[in-house]
């Protein structure tokens, strides 16, 4: 069995030789943020995606990340080191019944949340993620009628926000929703100096009560620009490894879930599948690769470009 530091060698090595570049998600395992090129929240990992001029680009998060990669760059191969790094967001929608959904609210313009499958976003109007959500329902015009999917928190978070009305599809986040009001409120009793950040993604009892709501970046900027020392962090549990990093004397403790206390639900199962050795064996054997068709390459670039172009 190799060990982590001579499969970090040897990922670099094969990175060097193949000419390859390594994203990663920032709930990534912290092997994986460590040997990554550039690691990021959805909006940089995008951005990034379309600037990159590797011929191999590693993707390191879940299979929709991958796939907007690989929409953004359609000449590139682009690998991930397990297949089965799915996501319970995007899951929730499926093309057949999005279909169905759509067509009972004609004249909408579709706003996805970047969190779907190739095949959603050519059903799309525009994509956003959870950094540039607002801006984006801010680009619609006024006298428009929005249909947002698939989260229904971040939608119930937008609505409430930007004041538009919104057609709300019932998709949500596993990892997100494991957190527990009650505990919540218990261990900020216990650290009332504490600030609560959470990610949109998370229930509306939860964000009602959090200081600062934001998306992974915004989170790890917030923390670092804050003056305060202690803070309850509710979202996926990988941001901690960059968060503690950054501000090393400061005080990060994970926001409770519902769940027993030995249960590791604010980790994303989905991007826990990853490890270092299946990315240096996706490296070295330059598979699995992400495969779309090319007519959903072509449709689903537009709803991602425009994104792209309001940033
Ligand atoms: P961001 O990276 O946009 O914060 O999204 C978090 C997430 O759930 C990724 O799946
Ligand atoms: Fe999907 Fe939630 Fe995991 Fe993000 S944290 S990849 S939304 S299941």
């Amino acid at each position: 069995m190799k060990t982590t530091s001579d499969l970090k060698e040897k990922i670099l090595e094969l990175k060097k030789r193949k000419n390859a570049v390594i994203l990663a998600h920032y709930y990534q395992e912290e092997a994986i943020q460590e040997i990554a090129d550039f690691v990021g929240d959805s909006l940089e990992l995008s951005r990034k995606a379309s600037q990159v001029d590797a011929d191999i680009i590693v993707f390191a998060g879940v299979y929709f990340m991958a796939e907007t990669a690989k929409i953004v760059n359609p000449n590139k191969k682009v690998i991930v080191p397990d297949v089965k790094a799915g996501c319970s967001l995007a899951d929730s929608c499926q093309p057949e019944d999005f279909k169905t959904f759509l067509a009972q609210y004609p004249n909408h313009t579709v706003v996805t949340y970047i969190n779907c499958s190739a095949e959603i976003k050519t059903l799309t109007d525009i994509v956003c993620t959870s950094s540039n959500a607002k801006k984006i329902i801010a680009s619609i015009p006024e006298n428009k009628l929005i249909i947002f999917a698939p989260d229904k928190n971040l939608g119930k978070y937008l609505i409430a926000e930007t004041g538009r009305e919104m057609v709300l599809w019932e998709g949500s986040c596993i990892v997100h929703e494991a957190f527990s009001l009650e505990k919540l409120i218990d261990l900020y009793k216990k650290h009332p100096t504490a600030t609560i950040i959470a990610h949109p993604e998370s229930e509306t009892h939860i964000l009602k009560v959090a200081h600062y709501i934001g998306s992974t970046s915004g989170m790890l900027n917030h923390v670092k620009n804050s003056t305060n020392d202690t803070f309850i962090v509710a979202t996926e549990a990988g941001i901690l490894h960059q968060m503690q990093l950054d501000n090393p004397t400061k005080t990060l403790i994970p926001a409770p879930s519902k769940e027993n206390n030995t249960c590791a639900c604010s980790e994303c199962a989905f991007m826990k599948v990853n490890t270092l050795e299946k990315l240096y064996n996706c490296l070295k054997k330059e598979q699995p690769e992400v495969k779309i068709d090319t007519s959903v390459i072509e449709k689903a670039l537009v709803p991602i470009q425009k994104m792209l172009s309001i940033n």
